[in-house]
């Protein structure tokens, strides 16, 4: 009776793996990994459990795994603290939240208007959220406003970084008022924790903020988890650590497999992370501006379009967004409803400036001369199909 299960979701898994290695992959907030990553989360780590308590039998080389991780996360971004343990980047920051807050506390956090992260605080927890202010311009944050903000209603801690993030925060300016009024700054470099590592993007402890945290798959590119950095605060990184470890609050048993695999990213991005992030923002700007270039309205202009990985389309609405969406993808260009477009998963597969103002013409044939699919979708596995194997990782290991 189980084998048609069995049967049926291996069939799905053949067909997605043989459709999506011959799409362009453009969400923002994926990547892929390497093969010696990849052996690490197919490895019998998988299989096992890892406990600080002297309870499960096994560990001896689970305990060394995680602590080269933790030690590479420490390096790579000069942090007094790092903890692998959250499972995904959302549970980085409640790991921080829960740390961190009282009930009746006040956050400074973006709203999803304006890039930010829909993490609903409010509908979840006792406190009182405040938005930063924006510019007109869209995504960039009103630096004056913000530090007003913050001096007005004096919160416990502001969260700084978001989900459609092409330009760099004033964290210097946002976490000099917080920490004028007692507040923790921290930054969510959920979507550019990878750019930060190769030092492309902005470099927020350097910045001021004390805690930096979030998703391991999107630039920075590891498995699916999280990340919580503290520069040098240990105090605070107690706080937090307590809510990862056992006794368990929001993570037991955190995926020694997963872990494994981080570290090796995390090695992958102190070898080759500055060039990988150089050429990822220099994909990214390509990509927008010959996109611009071909007639589609993309955000930014006047700024140069991005700084980051992602290039944000003009759309009206969700509906607008979907239909672009759904026409890309009949021709295996992958995008979400945002319209946000990522070059990190592109640019780890090898691809440089004139394969991205080939990007731009594919996506510009769809969505501006209303092209064939199927003519488009033909050129487009022409491209992709020279792209096959992930770069900026150690060869000589697999
Ligand atoms: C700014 C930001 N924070 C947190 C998250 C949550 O990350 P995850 O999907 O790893 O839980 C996201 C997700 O895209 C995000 O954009």
């Amino acid at each position: 009776m189980g084998t048609k299960f069995a049967q049926k979701i291996n069939e799905a898994f053949v067909e997605h793996e043989k459709w999506r290695r011959r799409c362009l992959n453009l969400i923002p907030s994926e990547n892929v990994t390497s093969p010696l990553v990849r052996r690490m989360l197919a490895s019998d780590f998988g299989h096992r459990y890892y406990w600080d308590e002297p309870w499960y039998g096994g560990q001896k080389f689970s305990e060394q795994i995680e602590q080269l991780a933790v030690e590479a996360a420490k390096q790579l971004y000069g942090a007094k603290y790092a903890n692998v343990r959250a499972l995904s980047g959302h549970m980085s920051l409640m790991a921080a939240l829960m740390g961190l807050l009282e009930p009746g506390d006040t956050v400074v956090i973006s709203d999803t208007e304006n890039g930010g992260y829909p993490l609903n605080l409010q509908a979840r927890f006792p406190l009182n959220i405040h938005y930063f202010p924006y510019l007109k311009e869209r995504y960039v944050m009103d630096k004056d406003g913000a530090v007003e903000l913050i001096e007005r209603v004096k919160p416990r801690l502001v969260v700084l970084g978001a989900s459609l993030f092409p330009f760099p925060h004033p964290v210097q300016e946002v976490a000099k008022a917080a920490r004028s009024v007692g507040a923790i700054p921290i930054f969510d470099g959920s979507h550019v924790l990878g750019l930060i590592a190769g030092r492309q993007f902005q470099d927020p402890f350097g910045e001021g903020a004390e805690i930096m945290l979030g998703s391991t798959h999107k630039t920075l590119f590891g498995p699916q988890g999280g990340i919580v950095l503290v520069k040098d605060n240990m105090e605070l990184a107690e706080k937090i650590d307590l809510t990862l470890r056992a006794p368990p609050v929001l993570v037991d048993n955190f995926h020694m497999n997963r872990v494994a695999g981080l570290g090796v990213a995390l090695a992958e991005l102190l070898s080759f992370g500055e060039e990988y992030a150089r050429q990822v923002v220099l994909n990214a700007q390509t990509l927008a501006k010959s996109l611009h270039e071909n007639g589609i309205s993309v955000v930014g202009e006047k700024r140069g379009f991005t700084k980051s990985h992602q290039v944000l389309l003009h759309v009206e609405n969700s509906d607008e967004g979907l239909r672009i969406r759904d026409q890309l993808e009949a021709a295996d260009i992958i995008a979400d409803v945002g319209v946000r477009l990522g070059s990190q998963e592109l640019t780890r597969l090898g691809m440089k400036e004139p394969e991205m103002v080939e990007v731009a013409r594919l996506v510009s044939a769809i969505l501006i001369d209303k092209e064939p699919t199927e003519q488009v979708k033909t050129r487009v596995h022409r491209l992709i199909d020279q792209f096959q194997e992930v770069t900026f990782h150690f060869k000589e290991l697999g």
